[in-house]
């Protein structure tokens, strides 16, 4: 990766909650850094950057990947984390997003929260005195797609001029926080969903602008053939997000001919990656033989995770 200019300060003491509010060298720092980190941990070189530092982490829905990627990165780097399930914790009885922010903040370094509506997550921010991470909304999976970033310029060498589809739920987590990072990095990215699932407009049209100001091209087609066409890189995620359970029998339907299959990596370049968030939905969204078979990069993806959380927590907590 490119060595960037800028101090390792600049991201110190923010809050890490969308791609789109990092600018290109805030993303290239973290990525630089997610990358270092890697190397020190697959070399087994100790780095105590946050020794005696706590983060807490506040679930609202269910994680193995997120949980336990921030919880081990938080070990590995010399501090501890808090698992809070918002089940046993006073934010499940009633309690504000505000008096927990300032209550927290006089605990601990940092704050990771996975919750339902995003507006809570930028209310904690806002109320927090300490950096606060987006550890998934509805709307918004940002440490994921630092994660899958990584793992695709470790895959292709390279981030810009590569050619992305995600084939899916267009308005969900992912597929916007994806086209906000392809748009950031100058990668093309085409969003393939089924009528009534495309992505949310504010954000969608955003990700065009950057993306036109970067020479990428962000683009929205209800047919997963064209979004699939000389791809590098074929992204899905799972038809029914947390949260959408009630709608099952509804999405399975809608999503009918929306899955990653051999058909579809046909129209692909030979050399293409496969990428899922996890956890998949084998024989829904992707077929066995995609998801298991040499293309897919989904466990190193997966590991990533660790990677890229631990530069996230080292950029903003270090120096705080
Ligand atoms: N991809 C991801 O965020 O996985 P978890 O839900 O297991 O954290
Ligand atoms: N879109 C999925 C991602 C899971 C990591 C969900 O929100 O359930």
């Amino acid at each position: 990766m490119t060595e960037q200019k800028d101090s390792i300060f600049q991201l110190s003491g923010k809050d890490f909650l969308t791609i789109a509010e990092l600018s290109a060298d805030e993303l290239h720092l973290l990525l630089k850094q997610a990358y270092d980190m890697k190397q020190l941990t697959k070399k087994h070189i100790p780095h105590p950057y946050l020794k005696g530092k706590t983060l807490a982490m506040i679930f609202e829905k269910s994680s193995t990947r997120t949980r336990v990627s921030f919880e081990v990165g938080m070990y590995q780097l010399g501090g501890s984390a808090l698992f809070l399930s918002s089940r046993d914790i006073q934010i499940g009885r009633g309690e504000t997003i505000p008096d927990t922010a300032r209550v927290l903040s006089r605990f601990v370094d940092g704050i990771l929260i996975r919750t339902f509506d995003h507006d809570q997550v930028v209310e904690l921010a806002k109320y927090a005195d300490v950096p606060v991470i987006n550890g998934l909304t509805d709307t918004h999976h940002p440490t994921q797609v630092l994660a899958d970033l990584l793992t695709i310029y470790e895959h292709k060498g390279r981030l810009k001029g590569l050619k992305a589809c995600f084939i899916g739920d267009g308005y969900n987590n992912m597929a916007h926080s994806l086209v906000e990072g392809a748009a950031a990095v100058g990668m093309d990215m085409t969003v393939a969903s089924p009528e009534g699932y495309e992505p949310d407009p504010a954000i969608f049209d955003a990700a065009v602008k950057r993306g036109a100001e970067n020479g990428s091209r962000i683009a929205l087609t209800h047919s997963p053939q064209e979004a699939a066409e000389g791809c590098d890189i074929i992204i899905t995620d799972t038809w029914l997000s947390m949260g959408d359970e009630d709608e099952k029998e509804k999405r399975l339907h809608d999503f009918q001919g929306y899955q990653v299959n051999d058909t579809l990596e046909a129209l692909a370049e030979p050399d293409y990656i496969f990428m899922h968030c996890l956890p998949a939905h084998r024989g829904e969204e992707v077929t066995p033989e995609i998801i298991d078979g040499p293309h897919s990069v989904v466990f190193d993806e997966a590991e990533n995770r660790l990677h890229a959380h631990k530069a996230i927590l080292k950029c903003l907590m270090e120096n705080k």
